[in-house]
């Protein structure tokens, strides 16, 4: 049976007893510390672990260590480690449930046989589902849920996802990102609900769903990501000292950072996030991992943030060549929790050198502890430190499944429809090409099994080719040619051309152009040069069509829509109408980027909330 919190609070507690068999087998009473008592609040409780820990044991809650990093689990002791996390693709060997709960809960126990026993935070970045996990339902990426401007399904595919993470003994998710993205070149532009601040800011719906009741089993703490205009980063005229943009300056005024970038995280803090991840950018040339105001005073005291921060993956390091200076700046800055991630013994070293010299006072240490401990005493990790099994049947299950496929259908934006959609009872003869017609890990896009992602059958799930056949009446002939003439093309009744971007993450997806790569505008031009065409964009952000725009009879964007490309095909044979409306705006040329600079270039191909219904 598992107690929950609330049953335990329940009953009566002046002094809860616990009868512990010791070694020689007779029992011993020994009073339950006021830290083990789930009758008390979760700040009482911090209260009173934080004042039994040493130096060591309080920097070690701070330090989060990658999975393969630590190469003995003794460390997790030895260094009194208060989290882990698997990074983009770092799964263990059996990537299956079970192969999970195995790994996290030796973690875990490994924690739990500490002096204090302080259970760990175990991160993965499950940002479209538990998408390090094979089998998992991946959602469409954020981008096409912004699409769909449903709070409400975004929560539920949290909540999915949530259980799909807890599954594997990971009760930390680093996501909603709540970035606005200000220049699609950017290649994180798909981990954003869209370009403007409101529509993010009701897409931190997904804290909720993450979250649920802390302590309910299901429930995972969730992470607003990237504090703070990681989406406003101004476009690099070269990439010699990094991307183009990920990563970059952020140049606006306090004002415009404030309108711009920053209200998704108030929305967030509002619905109870327990966790805020510091951006790799910088704002107006200083990095974000070193901005004290906008980490202390604005969002812990202003926007009265209780949570923990944590910085991103090695951020600390980009502060300065001196790690003592980088660790000290980050600390006193406000970062509560150090995503090492890998030499962990070095950062612990250096931090206590720091508060040995007085450069960093006990007080933020103190501070920070507080705060994580907090985290794990409200999502109950000491009543239930390993992993509930019982999610597993819920992994890839047919109910996740159906809701992903849901969110595609809301997801999909009808830019162009020359009569041609929903497709006609009287078309017999179905020609598909393009290079996402048939290609699983295309439309999953980065963050999907691997950190990049990668073209091909990575996981499980259904291609929008195998969504047509499915779909399609027994009437309806379907070929599907990687490479098509223009004399096969014109013996169809209608052309659907797949087209889209090779899966990629962060700035390795920073591009300066945003034209169709050469197959997919050939393919386009050949196809819809010869027969009525439908074009599909199966990409994590908008796609230069201008000049083949003409020839287009329907043109339909798809984002990344994950395993469930069943759901493109749903919505291409009717009676269902489109819903969704463009999250960010569709530019008729590179030179119109970023959003919102003076419109010298003309107007966008599409503005931003553009969408038909047929
Ligand atoms: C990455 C990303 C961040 C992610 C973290 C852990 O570099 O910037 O979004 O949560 O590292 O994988």
């Amino acid at each position: 049976m598992r107690w929950r919190t609330e049953t335990l609070k329940a009953v009566p507690v002046l002094v809860c007893l616990a009868l512990a068999v010791a070694p020689a087998g007779e029992a011993r009473v020994t009073a339950l510390l006021p830290y083990r008592d789930p009758a008390l609040t979760a700040q009482a409780r911090a209260a009173d672990l934080l004042s039994r820990m040493t130096l060591a044991e309080k920097i070690g809650q701070m330090t989060q260590a990658e999975r393969g990093a630590v190469r003995d689990p003794a460390d997790i002791g030895r260094y009194a480690l208060g989290s882990l996390l698997s990074g983009g693709g770092s799964a263990p060997p059996d990537n299956t449930p079970a192969g999970w709960a195995d790994m996290t809960d030796g973690f875990q126990k490994a924690a739990l046989g500490t002096r204090l026993g302080i259970p760990l935070l175990y991160g993965t970045d499950a940002v479209h589902g538990n998408n390090n996990l094979l089998g998992a339902v991946l959602f469409p990426h954020n981008i096409g849920l912004g699409a769909a401007r449903d709070p409400a399904l975004t929560a539920r595919i949290a909540r999915a996802t949530a259980e799909e993470v807890a599954a594997t003994g990971a009760n930390w998710t680093f996501s909603p990102c709540l970035c606005v993205a200000r220049d699609v070149r950017w290649g994180r532009t798909y981990e954003s609900f869209g370009e403007r601040p409101d529509l993010v800011s009701q897409m931190s719906s997904a804290v909720a769903g993450y979250q649920g009741t802390p302590g309910e089993p299901g429930s995972i703490l969730a992470t607003a990501k990237h504090f703070l205009g990681d989406g406003g980063t101004t476009f690099a005229s070269s990439s010699t000292d990094g991307y183009l943009l990920d990563q970059g300056d952020t140049r606006l005024t306090e004002t415009q950072l404030r309108a711009l970038h920053l209200p998704p995280f108030r929305a967030a803090v509002r619905a109870g996030v327990g966790s805020v991840m510091v951006s790799f950018s910088s704002w107006n040339g200083v990095k974000m991992h070193a901005q004290a105001r906008l980490i202390s005073e604005v969002l812990k005291g202003e926007l009265g943030f209780q949570g923990f921060v944590v910085s991103d993956w090695a951020g600390v390091d980009q502060i300065s060549p001196d790690y003592s200076v980088a660790v000290r700046t980050a600390i006193n800055a406000g970062v509560d929790m150090v995503m090492v991630p890998n030499d962990y013994p070095r950062f612990v070293r250096a931090l206590t050198g720091e508060v040995k010299a007085g450069r960093v006072p006990v007080a933020r240490i103190d501070d920070a502890v507080t705060r994580i401990l907090t985290q794990k005493f409200r999502f109950g990790l000491f009543e239930h430190p390993l992993t509930d099994r019982s999610f597993a049947s819920g992994v890839g299950s047919a109910a996740h499944r159906d809701l992903a496929r849901q969110a595609v259908r809301e997801s999909l934006v009808l830019l162009k429809n020359d009569h041609l959609l929903p497709i006609s009872s009287s078309v017999k003869r179905l020609l598909v090409t393009g290079s996402s017609a048939d290609d699983l890990g295309r439309q999953l896009g980065g963050w999907s099994v691997t950190w990049q992602g990668k073209g091909g059958r990575t996981t499980t799930g259904t291609t929008i080719l195998a969504g047509l056949r499915a779909q399609a009446g027994s009437g309806v002939k379907i070929d599907h040619l990687e490479n098509v003439s223009a004399a096969q093309a014109a013996r169809y009744d209608l052309g659907v051309v797949v087209v889209g971007e090779a899966p990629y993450a962060e700035g390795k997806g920073d591009v300066r152009d945003l034209s169709l790569n050469a197959a997919d505008r050939r393919a386009t031009e050949t196809v819809c040069g010869a027969v009525n065409c439908l074009v599909i964009v199966v990409s994590g952000r908008p796609l230069l069509l201008t000049d083949q725009l003409p020839r287009i009879g329907a043109l339909v964007a798809a984002w990344l829509p994950g395993t469930e490309g069943a759901g493109v095909a749903d919505m291409l044979f009717g009676p269902a109408s489109f819903t969704g409306r463009l999250p960010v705006t569709w530019p008729r040329t590179n030179g119109q980027l970023p959003v919102g600079r003076p419109q010298d270039a003309g107007p966008p191909l599409f503005p931003y909330g553009f969408g038909l219904s047929h």
